[in-house]
């Protein structure tokens, strides 16, 4: 009989969805000593927090995140609200000795992911960020091909996250659905949001990133509030970002993410070139990996593209047969997975708070190069 493990998600919204598909289905399709159950759901708004909990199968609803920590029947906070709340819970949680599951970033900046990680590693609870593109099978596929020494000497390291859903003047910002959009609550824009997941994938593929130099963009510097019309406010996050780096393996590394990008809807791509073999993965064809193997015979040197579909590869013998597909909301419940199975091990699944902090220093060192056009160099020390 598995294990309980309350769970008491902060968030209904888009992450809400993800994370609570992924409690209900893990342990259909994993084996795992642990069992999640949908304790509770907290949000502010009662009534669409109802209408959530009632469609998902949560037992109870809060309503403030404070009395759902002071429950003594959950066990684990998971945060799935905007960024601007993570370090607040996190740091409650923490205290009251409960796991926490946080959504990426972290944090609105590297000082308080540090703040955080120190809380969780002081209280000793496992701690797990919803670095969830890790989790896609060729992605995993990609790792496992660096750490079998296939690829050979890393030179190049080469990263997109493109989008195109700001780029109308006229969409307000801030408000419910539109928070992205304001400093205030998401502390950064396409840096925090999209290049932080590019980052987190690049470090566990290549290793830590040592030096950064980078630039921003604001294209539509005001814009109006999405709760007041007639009102309008700067913007001051990053509608784009683009950086060099260098690896501490001696590989380069460049980076590129906007939202300014037309007809390029969740875009996220990934090259590894090395001296005897290269990686490529485009998150638009989610189930390939692309591989081109210099030991290959001469005459049939070329990009192949392998079908992340079989029982040797990573996370599919958990789902169907080989040739079938999964889909985005899969990476949570492998996400899921490795989090509870780190629990059984006491191995902790990475990333941890420590590892999304690190990533939170590089997004940092890349705003301030941003802000005084020099290189930076990363210190991860604490
Ligand atoms: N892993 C990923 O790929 C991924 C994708 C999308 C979002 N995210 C991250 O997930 C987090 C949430 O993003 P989203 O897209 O789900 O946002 P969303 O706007 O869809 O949902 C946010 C939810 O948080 C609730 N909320 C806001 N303030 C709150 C508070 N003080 N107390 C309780 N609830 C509160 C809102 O009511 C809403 O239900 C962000 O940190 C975001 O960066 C991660």
């Amino acid at each position: 009989m598995a294990k309980p493990l309350r769970i008491g998600l902060v968030g209904y919204g888009f992450m809400g969805r993800a994370h609570s598909n992924a409690y209900r289905q893990v342990n259909q399709f994993f084996e795992l000593e642990h069992r999640p159950v949908m304790a509770a759901a907290c949000a502010r708004n009662e009534a669409k927090l109802k209408a959530f909990a009632d469609n998902w199968g949560w037992e109870s609803t809060e309503t403030d995140w404070r009395r759902l920590i002071d429950r003594p029947d959950i066990d684990a906070i998971d945060i799935g609200s905007p960024n601007n709340t993570h370090s607040e819970i996190a740091l409650a949680a923490a205290a009251a000795g409960k796991m926490v599951l946080c959504e990426k970033p972290l944090a609105m900046d590297g000082a308080e992911a540090r703040r955080m990680t120190q809380a969780v590693e002081q209280a000793s609870v496992p701690n797990f960020v919803w670095f969830n593109y890790r989790r896609v099978p060729a992605i995993a596929l990609a790792r496992q091909v660096v750490q079998e020494g296939r690829i050979g000497r890393p030179f190049h390291y080469r990263a997109q996250y493109l989008q195109d859903w700001t780029i109308s003047p006229d969409l307000p910002l801030g408000g419910a659905t539109l928070w992205r959009l304001d400093a205030d609550v998401a502390g950064s824009g396409v840096s925090g949001d999209l290049v932080a997941h590019s980052i987190d994938t690049a470090m566990w593929l290549n290793g830590p990133i040592t030096s950064v130099t980078g630039m921003t963009e604001i294209f539509v510097k005001e814009r109006a509030l999405q709760d007041d019309p007639s009102q309008t406010k700067a913007v001051t996050i990053d509608d784009a970002c683009q950086f060099m780096c260098r690896f501490g393996n001696g590989s380069l590394g460049l980076f590129e993410s906007t939202r300014y990008a037309r007809g390029r809807k969740n875009y996220n791509t990934l090259e590894l070139n090395g001296e005897k073999a290269s990686v490529y993965f485009d998150l638009e064809d989610p189930h390939r990996l692309q591989y081109y193997d210099h030991g290959d015979v001469g005459h049939l040197h070329g990009w192949r593209g392998i079908h992340v579909t079989g029982f040797e590869h990573p996370y599919m013998k958990n789902w169907w047969v080989p040739g079938c597909t999964i889909g985005y909301e899969h990476t949570f419940i492998n996400s899921l997975a490795d989090f509870l199975k780190g629990l059984e091990t006491g191995v902790p699944s990475a990333p941890t708070f420590r590892d999304a902090l690190h990533t939170q220093l590089v997004l940092d060192a890349v705003l301030e190069s941003a802000r005084t056009g020099s290189w930076i160099d990363i210190d991860y020390a604490d």
